[in-house]
């Protein structure tokens, strides 16, 4: 079985890529894990010419369709996100928008193979959960739409810097035993 875990922070070095390698280690043993880093990728924004509700493809080639092999060769799809301005750094929606092709809501559209389970962690400097709550929203409803079904989640708030995730490998090792 095959994993992908996705940093969704434009940060390659921070307290998102610090929760990726946990969750990479310690689902290794259980999954082939692939990471990867939004900022990996260079593509454009959605220009929401909605050329891709009747044609089921984008009007523009660059890497969101090698971002879409990433999620077809996956059978499990572990988002890690932190909070920018309390919701998915721009770069993820930017991505996410980017899959309307994948969206079911018009016909014809595209499809990655059913099946896939999809995880989300939320992660924000600030101490409330709600914000954790809001990006896991963000990313369960693109999941829903790709028909990647929902199997868990995790906020973590109070993390700022990398240094701030060793005080809560726990929780996350903790999470990572349910994927
Ligand atoms: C542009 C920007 C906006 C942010 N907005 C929020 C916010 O609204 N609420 C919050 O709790 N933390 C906010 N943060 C803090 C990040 O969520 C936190 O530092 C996180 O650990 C960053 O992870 P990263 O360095 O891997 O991107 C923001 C950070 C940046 C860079």
């Amino acid at each position: 079985m095959n994993a992908l875990i996705i940093n969704c922070s434009p940060v390659k070095t921070g307290a998102t890529a610090e929760i990726v390698n946990i969750i990479d280690k310690e689902i290794s043993s259980r999954y082939n894990t692939k990471c990867i880093c939004i900022d990996d990728y260079s593509f454009e924004f959605c220009k929401g010419c909605r050329a891709c509700h009747s044609t089921a493809k984008c009007v523009m080639d660059d890497d969101i369709l090698k971002i879409m092999d990433e999620f077809d060769n996956a059978d499990v799809i572990v988002s890690v996100s932190p909070s920018y301005w309390a919701d998915i750094p721009g770069q993820y929606k930017s991505f996410i928008d980017r899959c309307t092709p994948w969206c079911d809501t018009h016909e014809p559209h595209a499809s990655i193979k059913e099946g896939k389970k999809g995880y989300s962690v939320a992660l924000r400097t600030g101490p409330g959960m709600h914000e954790c709550d809001r990006i896991i929203q963000s990313i369960e409803h693109f999941y829903g739409h790709l028909h990647i079904e929902c199997a868990g989640h995790l906020g973590l708030t109070s993390i700022e810097y990398k240094e701030n995730v060793e005080p809560r490998k726990q929780e996350i090792i903790d999470f990572c035993k349910t994927i």
